[in-house]
């Protein structure tokens, strides 16, 4: 019986970062929600910890999910107005604005031709690159030549480049000169909660508590995915460790603007 309670606990512990900056709940363009039910369900998961907006960033991902902007942007209209129908009996966050995921492959420099790129921005306009900040991410197989080349190029076009979740790719250790190197570039680096926890095993979850405590890490993300990442998200509210992190470190979250 206390277990059951026990696991069912949820605590508002990532209130301090009001807003989650990574997540697939934009149903069926990725390997992320299946369906606007599920989506509304792990956002009721996602207030519950503390969460008051969300953003969404689909994977733009050759050849896996050869998702366009145009596409990607038409669907965030229509599921958000589904999303705003449901408001008045759900207690979910509020949904701002659709960015992307964008994994440095065969399809990315397609993406950066088009012009199109979907990027934050901070809120205040003195903050930051002028064209926003670009959300990427790397093979988790194999590390692929000309990544740092990709990110420098973007940097130089005007751009910010986050990099999401470095400690989810094995070839990494924690004291990465490659990363090292991204870092001293100004990359920023966006670690996520489930590593914390250990959802994505031992040696992820280590290596996200080195990079904040190496301060390479500017921000926190759920990624999440569907409503099995939901249950993993509240026992992250409720792990001791993860809620002493959030006492003691400030993450840039909060800072980014609406639109
Ligand atoms: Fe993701």
């Amino acid at each position: 019986m206390f277990g059951f309670f026990k696991k069912n606990k949820v605590l508002p512990t990532f209130a301090p970062l009001v807003t989650d900056m990574h997540c697939h709940l934009l149903p069926l363009v990725d390997d992320g929600s299946k369906s606007l039910e599920e989506s509304l369900e792990v956002m009721e998961t996602m207030k519950a910890v503390g969460f008051e907006q969300i953003r969404l960033t689909p994977h733009f991902c050759y050849p896996r999910f050869p998702n366009s902007e145009d596409d990607i942007l038409e669907r965030f209209k229509n599921f958000s107005f589904e999303v705003d129908n449901n408001r008045d009996n759900r207690n979910i966050p509020r949904l701002t604005s659709c960015t992307g995921e964008y994994q440095i492959d065969d399809g990315f420099q397609g993406h950066v031709d088009s012009g199109k790129l979907l990027t934050y921005h901070f809120a205040d306009p003195k903050q930051g690159a002028e064209k926003g900040l670009l959300l990427v991410e790397f093979s988790l197989r194999q590390k692929r030549m000309g990544l740092d080349e990709a990110i420098f190029a973007r940097t130089m076009e005007g751009y910010d480049v986050i990099l999401a979740h470095p400690e989810r790719y094995p070839y990494f250790d924690s004291r990465s000169s490659f990363l090292e190197q991204l870092k001293e570039q100004g990359v920023y680096f966006q670690v996520n909660i489930l590593s914390l926890e250990g959802f994505y095993g031992p040696e992820a979850q280590k290596k996200a508590f080195d990079y904040i405590e190496n301060d390479w890490v500017e921000f926190l993300g759920t990624d999440m995915h569907n409503l099995g990442y939901a249950m993993a998200l509240k026992n992250a509210s409720t792990n001791k460790k993860i809620i002493k992190l959030m006492e003691s470190t400030e993450f840039l979250n909060s800072k980014l603007a609406v639109k």
